[in-house]
């Protein structure tokens, strides 16, 4: 399969933080995939940026590197599609991650919101390395590296993108030579997910519903979901505007039945029980292909390891390219 020049280039990652779930599907899969008909695709999994937060506790990065790539995968992110790769396989990312660090202003990284609001936010973990400061020049790296047009990111990421582009613009006006491209972001419309108690979907927040959730979890994860906490006694009318379960039936359930319910919640016609079995059964109806699918491919853990290979060859060999044109206008190796 030729790479297809007149396809714009789109680029994201994620660190492998653990088994995903249905807010990272909403929130960036499926955007990742709808992406993939359109633009010429490169996703991989950020393990080194992983390591700037977690580099104390390393025994899970593999196991995780393995289930983030088969939520991928199941949620029909397609090798034949899209170049699916780990950043630690392409050593490029780091040369140019050096290369860049040179240039960049040290005050530049200590504004950066992120990286304040996460120093105040983590506080089991020392953020006092240089990996950590540095961690939006890596991220630059990641997607300079590719000449990358558009880098699909959910908006806590703005302060990153907007930080690549002024590396970008540093490196050609200091070396008079345009060899990168800045990026711009894609922000798509995603709706909200919120998770079992209605705060933000989190895995830290132990309120998520996995990919990897078997259709009976999914069932036992429902029933303890928060409903309208005014509706104590089953003859109580409810506000389904404020429950988690009509947030879902909102985008699981069919125009009729949302509608069946907003009046069966608001009269007390329908129990909360009922409301959620028929709210988790069509969640599984929309999660089984996925649940399939990725049970499929865990089981096949060499498949897995030669699809990211494939995609980090296909990936490493752009990578090199960019780092010769960037040595030689460095000045550097020829
Ligand atoms: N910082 C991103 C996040 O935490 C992950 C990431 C690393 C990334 N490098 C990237 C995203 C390059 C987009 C492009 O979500
Ligand atoms: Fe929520 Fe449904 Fe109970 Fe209404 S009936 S409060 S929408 S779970």
């Amino acid at each position: 399969m030729g790479m297809d020049m007149e396809k714009k280039r789109v680029l994201s990652g994620m660190q492998p933080s653990g088994r995903l779930h249905l807010g990272n599907l909403l929130g960036a899969l499926e955007n990742w995939k709808k992406l993939q008909d359109e633009y010429d695709c490169f996703y991989f999994i950020a393990d080194w940026h992983a390591l700037s937060t977690s580099y104390e506790d390393t025994h899970e990065i593999k196991e995780n590197i393995f289930n983030v790539a088969v939520d991928w995968l199941a949620s029909g992110i397609d090798p034949e599609k899209s170049t699916i790769f780990l950043q630690s396989l392409i050593s490029e990312h780091a040369v140019l991650h050096l290369l860049l660090s040179m240039i960049t202003p040290v005050p530049w990284l200590e504004r950066n919101p992120t990286y304040k609001e996460k120093q105040q936010e983590i506080k089991d973990r020392d953020l006092t390395t240089y990996g950590f400061l540095g961690y939006p020049i890596l991220q630059a790296a990641d997607i300079i590296i590719y000449k990358a047009n558009c880098v699909p990111v959910g908006i806590d990421q703005l302060p990153h993108l907007e930080l690549t582009r002024e590396i970008v613009r540093r490196f050609h006006f200091i070396y008079k030579k345009e060899v990168f491209i800045e990026p711009e972001s894609l922000i798509s419309e995603v709706p909200k997910l919120p998770g079992l108690d209605n705060r933000k979907m989190s895995k830290s927040y132990g309120n998520a519903i996995f990919l990897s959730d078997p259709p009976d979890v999914v069932v036992k994860k429902v029933r303890t979901m928060i409903t309208d906490p005014q509706r104590v006694k089953r003859s109580d009318p409810g506000n389904p505007e404020v429950c988690t379960v009509f947030t879902f039936h909102k985008l699981f359930s069919s125009a009729k039945e949302v509608a069946e319910v907003y009046t069966g919640c608001t009269t007390a016609g329908i129990g909360c029980t009922d409301c959620k079995l028929m709210m988790a059964r069509n969640l599984n109806d929309y999660m089984m292909p996925i649940y399939e699918k990725r049970k499929e491919l865990a089981g096949n853990p060499k498949k897995i390891d030669e699809i990211i290979h494939e995609g980090s060859k296909k990936a490493k060999k752009i990578a090199q390219q960019t780092l010769a044109e960037v040595n030689e206008v460095m000045g550097l190796l020829k």
